[in-house]
């Protein structure tokens, strides 16, 4: 895969656990960041178990000035990181109104601001290298409105377009930015819906299919096909007609 030093927020659970397993299995030393010390630990034996490199960092993105100066302490910790992945995620609150600032807070200081802070802390030592390569971990859901989901869909849109505006920014100066779109993955955050989840991968599935394709240092990941065609196309439907539909599918 060629990262020499990759850092994964999010590394305790789900998608940011099987992608750090990916890319130590791909010959990269990983930076395991999350809260949960035990379950960082246990996957940072598991990872050299099978050979590989792998250090704890037990970190709460939420404190966004901390865990960017956290994030530039350990690229210079380790010589330099090549890959940053800002994974770590919350969900929608399920006992708030979505509209309401309890249930908006968590993920916009989780999800918007601690991705921000987690990919720009990284910055100054790429920049001076000259290489590197973030990746934030999106969702289908920012592609636009959906019902009950202000909470969710409104830092992922944000951390699109962070991303869109960052690679614009530093792909000139040898830093690769990938925004990841992810349909629906099978892990502890969506244990708790009840409503269909069409295409639902495993989340080893969804980190193969990054991990694959980061090499290439895409702009974008959008998966599942067809789904990210089902929501880039629902985002570009007439209002009313977008409305309507989604009001229809939420019932
Ligand atoms: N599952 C899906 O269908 C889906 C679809 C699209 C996108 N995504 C995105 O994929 C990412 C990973 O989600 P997942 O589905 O793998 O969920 P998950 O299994 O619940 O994992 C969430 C991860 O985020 C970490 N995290 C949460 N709050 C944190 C904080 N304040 N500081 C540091 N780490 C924190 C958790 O670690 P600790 O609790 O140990 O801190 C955990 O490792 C999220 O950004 C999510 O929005 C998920």
């Amino acid at each position: 895969m060629g990262y020499r030093h990759a850092l994964v927020t999010g590394a305790s659970s789900g998608i940011g656990r099987a992608l750090a397993l990916e890319l130590a299995a791909g010959g990269a030393s990983v930076v395991l960041v999350a809260r949960r010390e035990p379950l960082l630990s246990a996957l940072a034996e598991d990872i050299e178990r099978a050979g590989g490199r792998a250090l704890v960092e037990v970190l709460d993105v939420s404190d966004a000035d901390a865990t960017a100066r956290a994030i530039a302490a350990v690229d210079e910790r380790v010589g330099g990181l090549d890959l940053v992945v800002a994974c770590a995620g919350v969900g929608p609150a399920l006992d708030e109104p979505s509209w309401s600032w309890r249930a908006i807070a968590a993920p916009l200081h989780v999800n918007l601001c601690g991705a921000a802070a987690s990919l720009t802390g990284a910055l100054p030592g790429m920049l001076e290298r000259g290489r590197g390569h973030l990746v934030g971990v999106s969702s289908l859901a920012s592609f636009g409105a959906l019902p009950e989901s202000a909470a969710y869909c409104t830092p992922k849109a944000g951390l699109s377009m962070l991303l869109a505006c960052l690679r614009l920014d530093l792909e000139d100066k040898g830093i690769a930015v990938t925004a990841v779109h992810a349909g629906f993955v099978d892990t502890p955050m969506v244990a708790h819906r009840r409503s269909a989840m069409p295409q639902l991968l495993t989340a080893a599935e969804a980190a193969r299919h990054i991990a694959r394709a980061l090499p290439a240092r895409p702009a974008r990941i959008d998966f599942p096909q067809p789904l990210a065609w089902a929501a880039r196309l629902g985002a570009r439907l007439p209002r009313p007609l977008h409305d309507a539909l989604l009001r229809r599918l939420a019932r």
